[in-house]
């Protein structure tokens, strides 16, 4: 088993640095939203009536952070598209974002092709591939995120605050500048801490992925922000660490899961209860009274508690923690965490088929 704190091994095992880009999360936050705001060619949308945010995976989780960070400041309803077809509602009014690190998602280009042939209103958000080169060729701008990252999971920072520079932008948000320098100052500070340079006896990050173990670990999060970043532990333990892993909301959990936890069948999981302090005092007496159900099933669990104040903060400073966490899991079970074969031969399977 790798040392996490032996920085020779760890460069050995994450040989194309998912640590070091869980790290630049902050200065990710920082540039994408200066991208967003900058961006020419956005659409008008001053007469918009909603808004369909399509992508799959980690090109899908920023329109989730911006759905539920921004519910108190969005006038317009938001869904988050993952599929290849546009719900019917969408029409000429409707601002259509098409989010896709690579470019080249099938399921995201059919939604691009749908919303171009129905007059939206259509902005795109990419490193370039087929998708950015057709919003080019019909003439939209083009929100850019930087082609050089590991993964598009790892694009995180810039795809949610590159949305969100550009929803600035078109007048859909207020101005974000003191939001996105809380984010900065919360990841900035938690970095350190959680970091692999942070040996693991001071380093909660990586004595959570040693508690873990070979447990399966469900992540549980309140409505709102809380379960965003409950669904991005979940995906990050599957890409990074290679185990499965679940994840659900407070207090929807309350009314089907919690049966579930009956004797002894927590034996083989790992709970995770990300708070944040944006929770109603229902859901926080919910997580005291539902983490005991799960004990009493044989769950390990462990509360991991949101840093900052606003809710794109508290959002970004679980979703670091959660990257950490994931990462160390990966590599103490001895994974890369990069790589995300079963993914390429999914896609290269069904482009050929
Ligand atoms: C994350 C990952 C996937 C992709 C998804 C969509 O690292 O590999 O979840 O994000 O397959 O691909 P893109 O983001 O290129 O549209």
């Amino acid at each position: 088993v790798i040392d996490l704190d032996d920085a020779e091994a760890r460069r050995a095992a994450d040989p194309s640095d998912m640590l070091g880009a869980v790290a630049r999360l902050a200065s990710d936050a920082r540039r994408g939203y200066e991208t967003g705001l900058g961006t020419v060619g956005l659409p008008d949308v001053d007469d918009a009536t909603g808004i369909a945010f399509c992508g799959m995976g980690g090109s899908a989780v920023s329109g989730d952070v911006v759905r539920a960070a921004f519910r108190d400041r969005l006038r317009l309803p938001v869904e988050t598209v993952r599929g290849p077809e546009l719900p019917e509602w969408v029409g000429r009014s409707t601002l259509v974002v098409c989010s896709s690190y690579s470019g080249n998602t099938a399921e995201t280009l059919a939604c691009f092709g749908e919303a171009l042939e129905r007059g939206s209103r259509v902005s795109v958000i990419t490193s370039g591939g087929e998708l950015g080169a057709r919003a080019t060729s019909n003439g939209l701008g083009v929100i850019s995120v930087p082609p050089e990252l590991v993964a598009p999971r790892a694009a995180v920072g810039h795809l949610t605050f590159g949305v969100a520079g550009a929803l600035e932008a078109m007048g859909l948000l207020p101005r974000l500048g003191g939001d996105v320098r809380e984010v900065e100052q919360v990841l900035e500070g938690l970095a350190p801490r959680l970091g692999p340079e942070a040996p693991t006896a001071a380093n909660p990050a990586k004595q959570l992925a040693r508690r873990i173990d070979d447990r399966v670990p469900i992540a549980w999060g309140g409505e709102g922000v809380g379960a965003v970043a409950a669904a991005r532990w979940k995906t990050q333990f599957n890409e990074n660490a290679k185990i499965p892993a679940f994840w659900s909301a407070l207090p929807e959990l309350d009314h089907n899961e919690v049966v579930g936890w009956s004797a002894g069948s927590g034996d083989r999981f790992f709970l995770v209860c990300l708070r944040t302090s944006l929770e109603p005092p229902d859901v926080s007496a919910r997580f005291r009274l539902s983490r005991d159900i799960a004990e009493s099933a044989g769950i390990l669990a462990e509360e991991v508690a949101a840093a900052g104040r606003g809710a794109l903060a508290q959002a970004f400073s679980l979703v670091l923690t959660g990257d950490y966490v994931s990462a160390y899991l990966g590599l103490l079970r001895g994974f890369d965490p990069t790589p995300v074969e079963a993914i390429d031969r999914l896609k290269r399977a069904l482009a050929g088929a």
